[in-house]
């Protein structure tokens, strides 16, 4: 059984325009699959669907989505918050800026940790630091003691973004996590999160505008283009093979490295 299947998607905001217009996808337990495409083509929409966390008037209108076995659809909000506390995690386009400005990191990060497990305090500190210092944080004692005022726009998406793994998610879904990073930086995160998946099977989903991002991690890539997705398919097919013009374009504006456009 897959661990999620999106069938015929369909998914709409109060102006009644499809936002995301008959998707369907598997991810099967411990895929990484990326999303791509074009701003406005629905990436967002669409993964927030799947955690049942749309803005307010979007509404998935037809379709299904299967997590784990179960129509996620069909559940109320009691039902839906316990999927979403079964160790799934998001980390948003902005996580940085969505920090709580008024408590210091050390006491963000603590709560969300144990939102998910009842460990000592020593322990839950530890596993902060040493992620932090996974996504090129060093001075974390700094950064811990810190407000989210304190810290740079670019510190403040590393922490998010730190927090977002340090559960351990079994399944994260992680919205351009790195987009606003620079190169380098970018390059490291976007190891840890393939180390996520290698070291603990983690599944994601991830949405990114970078080619070169999707085609380091994922092992299936979908494209999106005005609501639809007009192809899905393994990342050597997506890479080497694609069908789609629109799939072509995008490749073509990834910078090459040393002759070579894709490196694993
Ligand atoms: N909260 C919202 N209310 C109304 N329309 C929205 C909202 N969020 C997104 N949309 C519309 O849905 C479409 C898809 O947007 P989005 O999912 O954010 O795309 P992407 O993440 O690929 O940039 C766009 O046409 C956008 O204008
Ligand atoms: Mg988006």
């Amino acid at each position: 059984m897959s661990l999620l299947e999106i069938k015929n998607c369909t998914i709409r905001y109060q102006n009644g325009e499809p936002a995301v217009s008959n998707v369907s996808f598997n991810v099967e337990k411990g895929e990484i699959v990326s999303l791509v495409g074009e701003s406005g083509s629905g990436k967002t929409t669409l993964i927030r669907a799947i955690l049942g966390i749309l803005p307010s008037g979007g509404k998935v209108t037809e379709g299904q989505i299967i997590l784990d076995g179960t129509d996620i659809l069909k559940l109320n909000d009691r039902q839906m918050e316990a999927v979403r506390g079964n160790n799934i995690s998001m980390i948003f386009q902005d996580v940085g800026a969505s920090m709580d400005p008024v408590k210091q990191v050390k006491s963000q990060y603590m709560e969300s940790i144990l939102v998910h497990e009842r460990i000592p305090r020593d322990t839950c500190i530890e596993r902060a630091v040493s992620m932090l210092k996974r996504m090129h944080l060093t001075d974390t004692e700094r950064v811990m003691n810190a407000y989210p005022f304190e810290l740079s726009g670019g510190m403040k998406q590393r922490v998010g973004i730190a927090m977002g793994m340090t559960a351990q998610p079994k399944l994260l879904l992680a919205d351009e996590p790195t987009s606003a990073l620079d190169v380098t930086i970018q390059a490291q995160v976007v190891h840890e999160i393939r180390e996520l998946r290698d070291k603990y099977g983690a599944t994601i989903i991830l949405v990114t505008h970078n080619m070169g991002v999707a085609s380091y991690l994922s092992d299936k890539i979908g494209v999106m283009q005005k609501s639809r997705m007009v192809e899905f398919g393994s990342r050597d097919e997506i890479i080497f093979h694609p069908k789609e013009q629109y799939t072509r374009d995008l490749m073509d504006a990834v910078p090459k490295i040393g002759g070579k456009r894709f490196a694993r």
